[in-house]
């Protein structure tokens, strides 16, 4: 049985006995275990039926607690200070105090401070780490609220820590410090071009062939049932015009559909906004039956890139 609740005592007591909690974050919710405990990883895997070859990320408290686990150099420290607690990821050589089975026998560990105020306190309550993969059944979309957590994952998860509707929506930037320079593994709301303003060093996107040995950047991500093509939308609406079609835009009402197929993500036209409620929105679509989701490419800056990023993605799975 699941029990969805706002109580860290609870919470911390189940980790302590190395079963499972989802957690809120300001990214995604996250199904959390104790990190350093085999048994607790091997629950996650199960409960998300996720391939023990995709890593997780390990969450902790402060930025020297980081130190505990793995080898903090001075840039990834500076950026470490810049934005952690946030939504930022570090990839570090481990420690060998954390399992293989947590970084899939990589030499590296992902280490992240969320910002969410319950999630803090939990963490600063517990005396491990807290290893969490986003709270959803592997390759289906992230979930931003306890509701979202409990469809995909009930009955395979002790407690859901319930802290309100995600504040970002996507999941957080991953980063790199290597030979001079910063590697962007995913992107998400801290940007290459504040990363640059910190260290002054070059970002690079981690390429599609070179994404072979992240593994979580598999193309079944972040995926919709339902069908989703990306691009300009009066034109993909002529050329499906015999389907039953839901659109996703950004901030624009289009002629010639009707007002619940539409979704517009932000009628302000802020990218922020459109990020905290893209997730939420694709699966309100999977519950109806629709046959496509035609979705139109956001402004290529902040986190409008991470939702065209989410989006390319669910395409992907589709083509
Ligand atoms: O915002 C987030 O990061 C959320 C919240 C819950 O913290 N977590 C999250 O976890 O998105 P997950 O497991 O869904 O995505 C983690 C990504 C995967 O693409 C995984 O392959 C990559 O991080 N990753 C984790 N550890 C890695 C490692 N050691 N080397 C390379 N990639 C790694
Ligand atoms: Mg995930």
């Amino acid at each position: 049985m699941t029990t969805v609740g706002k109580n860290i005592e609870i919470a911390a007591a189940i980790l302590s006995d190395n079963e499972l909690v989802a957690i809120p974050t300001e990214t995604v919710y996250g199904l959390a275990g104790n990190a350093l405990s085999e048994a607790a990883v091997v629950k996650i895997y199960s409960a998300k039926d996720r391939p023990s070859f995709n890593p997780l990320i390990i969450h902790v408290p402060t930025v020297e607690a980081i130190k505990d686990y793995a080898e903090l150099d001075s840039i990834s420290q500076q950026l470490a200070d810049a934005f952690m607690p946030g939504p930022f990821t570090l990839l570090l050589p481990k420690k060998s105090i954390i399992p293989d089975l947590v970084t899939a026998g990589s030499s590296k560990v992902a280490v992240r401070i969320p910002r969410h105020p319950l999630a803090l306190r939990l963490l600063h309550k517990l005396n491990f780490p807290l290893a969490a993969p986003s709270a959803n059944p592997f390759g289906y979309v992230s979930p931003t609220n306890a509701r979202h957590v409990l469809d995909g994952l009930n009955n395979r998860v002790d407690y859901i820590l319930d802290g309100g509707p995600c504040e970002v929506g996507v999941e957080s930037t991953i980063a790199e410090v290597e030979d001079g320079k910063i590697i962007l593994h995913r992107l998400g709301a801290v940007t290459a071009e504040e990363m640059e303003a910190v260290t002054g060093l070059k970002v690079v996107r981690k390429t599609q062939e070179t994404k072979v040995d992240t593994p979580g950047q598999l193309k079944s991500h972040y995926a919709t049932k339902t069908p989703l093509y990306l691009g300009d939308i009066p034109m993909l609406l002529k050329e499906y015009a015999h389907k039953h079609v839901a659109t996703i835009s950004f901030c624009k009402s289009y002629e010639g559909l009707v007002s619940g197929h539409q979704y517009i993500l932000s009628p302000k036209c802020d990218v922020n906004e459109a990020a905290q409620h893209l997730f939420s929105v694709m699966r309100s679509i999977d519950e109806y039956s629709f046959d496509l989701i035609i979705a139109e490419r956001f402004p290529d800056k902040g986190l409008g890139r991470a939702i065209n990023d989410r989006l390319e993605r669910a395409q992907a799975l589709h083509k």
